[in-house]
């Protein structure tokens, strides 16, 4: 395993720990859980006492003394001249389990919703590398002219910037119907925007307000994890529809039993990259009609296409309102500027505003008027235009990296944007197994089965980003991946 990855895994660990107790003891701490929980297998290699002491700010002593504990309690063993590795002398959890999340180790006291979500986390500890799918380089973000924007309105000539935002910074949402109008080809009001934390929270809001507990939606199977834990926690009933070549593909009988919601990424479905067609958007939208139902378009990475132009909306084709579009700032800038937003039916604008003030209560005025900016100002299509050709050139890399290590193994349907590509295996696999073993040897990637809610249906395969791996690093770590695969091939 990488040492970045492990020192952010670290770093996960230290968080959970009061403050109260001496940095060295918590750094001892951190160690001993990831090693006991199976997080550091055995026969990984620590990272020197100096890259710990970089990435997770501490003194250098604090972590040699760590080792040295640790050492002495027989967790980890000191090899001269190479560094400190887990010993073999750690229990090691089966080799077939996924990686647990790791926030997951309390769980008495919890609602039955709350253990829920914790025991159906998805999210990963890794945030970069390969092949962490879904994740930008945030390292190539023009942080010079971010910084710059944002100071000038972090001023107290901007005072009120500082405020509650109940309705999102007004020359944003007209910046951003302006957008929307051009690039997505979308008549959209300024007013219809909604401002949001993220698509998480713009789900959320979605479901509390358009739908009551016990109310069925509909989620592509294999889908997102993350719509499928929000619909859940905010305690929608789901039905995953399976996918076919056309995208979304529920049949008669499904809609026999309407849902109250649909949630859909028809530009570029979620993992697999399938684009629902016109014939099925058609549908889509005459049936959602006849039902009362609302179908909320995740449009995620939609700006990052590999092909001509990107494809139109979904809710620009909705000639009756019934469609909400989500958008999210994720991909094309960076995850952790958490701003999403919504473009809502005029008639519903009102209520989502209230709902998003009430909940919420949104923030981040600063940030948003430095959006507004940078995108008037053209840097945000510059780096959107720039990142393309540099995400492209990654793609193709994995790619032809994936074909050369292993032919006709995989197969991949490549869809036309992302951040990702989703590998099938021609013949059966633990893809579980897989992707913690390829963990164990520093290359990260998720089991395709685990992004499937029936479990008939489940198919393993491999998701892949390519996106915040270093293009020099793809080959070596498609190699990786090769050997791990095979490897487990051969087992069987
Ligand atoms: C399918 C899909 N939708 C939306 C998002 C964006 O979520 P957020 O805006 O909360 O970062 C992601 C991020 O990984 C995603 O994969």
């Amino acid at each position: 395993m990488e040492p970045r990855l492990i020192t952010q895994l670290l770093d996960q660990y230290l968080q959970r720990q009061s403050a109260s107790v001496k940095l060295r003891i918590r750094v001892y701490l951190a160690l001993r859980s990831a090693i006991l929980d199976g997080e550091l297998p055995a026969g990984t290699k620590l990272p020197p006492t100096r890259v710990l002491a970089e990435d997770l700010a501490i003194g250098r002593n604090t972590g040699v003394h760590a080792y040295e504990q640790l050492t002495a309690e027989g967790y980890i063993e000191a090899r001269v001249g190479d560094g400190s590795y887990v010993s073999d002398a750690v229990t090691r959890r089966p080799k077939h389990e996924a990686p647990k999340r790791l926030l997951g180790a309390r769980r008495e006291g919890l609602s039955r919703r709350g253990g829920s979500i914790a025991n159906n986390a998805g999210s990963s500890i890794a945030q970069r590398g390969a092949f962490t799918p879904g994740v930008p380089d945030v390292e190539l973000f023009p942080f010079h002219i971010w910084r710059r924007l944002v100071g000038k309105y972090l001023d107290v000539s901007h005072a009120h910037l500082l405020q509650y935002a109940h309705a999102g910074y007004g020359p944003l949402k007209v910046t951003l119907a302006n957008y929307l109008r051009v690039t997505r080809m979308m008549p959209v009001d300024p007013k219809q925007v909604i401002i949001i934390n993220g698509s998480h929270q713009a789900l959320d809001l979605c479901a509390r307000m358009l739908a009551d507990h016990g109310d069925r939606a509909w989620i592509e199977d294999p889908g997102y994890w993350g719509a499928r834990n929000v619909l859940t926690a905010a305690g929608l009933q789901l039905t995953p529809i399976p996918l076919d070549d056309k995208g979304m593909a529920p049949t008669p009988e499904d809609w026999a039993k309407p849902p109250r919601l649909v949630f859909v990424s028809p530009s570029s479905q979620y993992p697999t990259g399938t684009v629902l067609t016109l014939e099925r958007r058609l549908e889509l939208l005459e049936q959602a009609d006849q039902a009362g139902a609302w179908i909320i378009e995740d449009d995620y990475d939609n700006e990052l296409h590999f092909s001509d132009r990107p494809l139109a909306s979904l809710f620009g084709l909705a000639s009756r309102q019934r469609v909400i579009y989500m958008g999210t700032l994720s991909k094309v800038m960076f995850p952790g500027i958490r701003l999403a937003y919504l473009v809502v039916p005029t008639d519903l604008v009102d209520a989502f505003t209230i709902g998003n003030a009430e909940l919420y209560r949104g923030g981040r005025l600063a940030e948003q008027a430095a959006l507004a900016e940078f995108i008037e100002e053209g840097h945000f299509t510059a780096h959107i235009k720039r990142m393309r050709g540099i995400y492209g050139e990654r793609r193709e890399v994995l790619l032809d990296a994936m074909q050369r290590h292993l032919g006709d193994t995989v197969t991949t349907t490549a869809g036309h944007a992302g951040l990702q590509l989703v590998y099938r295996f021609q013949q059966p696999v633990d893809d579980t197994m897989v992707v913690a073993q390829s963990l164990a040897e520093g290359v990260v990637c998720r089991p395709l089965s685990m992004y499937y809610l029936d479990q008939a249906r489940r198919q393993p395969g491999l998701n892949l980003g390519f996106a915040a791996v270093p293009t020099e690093r793809i080959g070596p770590a498609a190699r990786t991946l090769a050997t791990v695969i095979e490897r487990e091939l051969q087992r069987r």
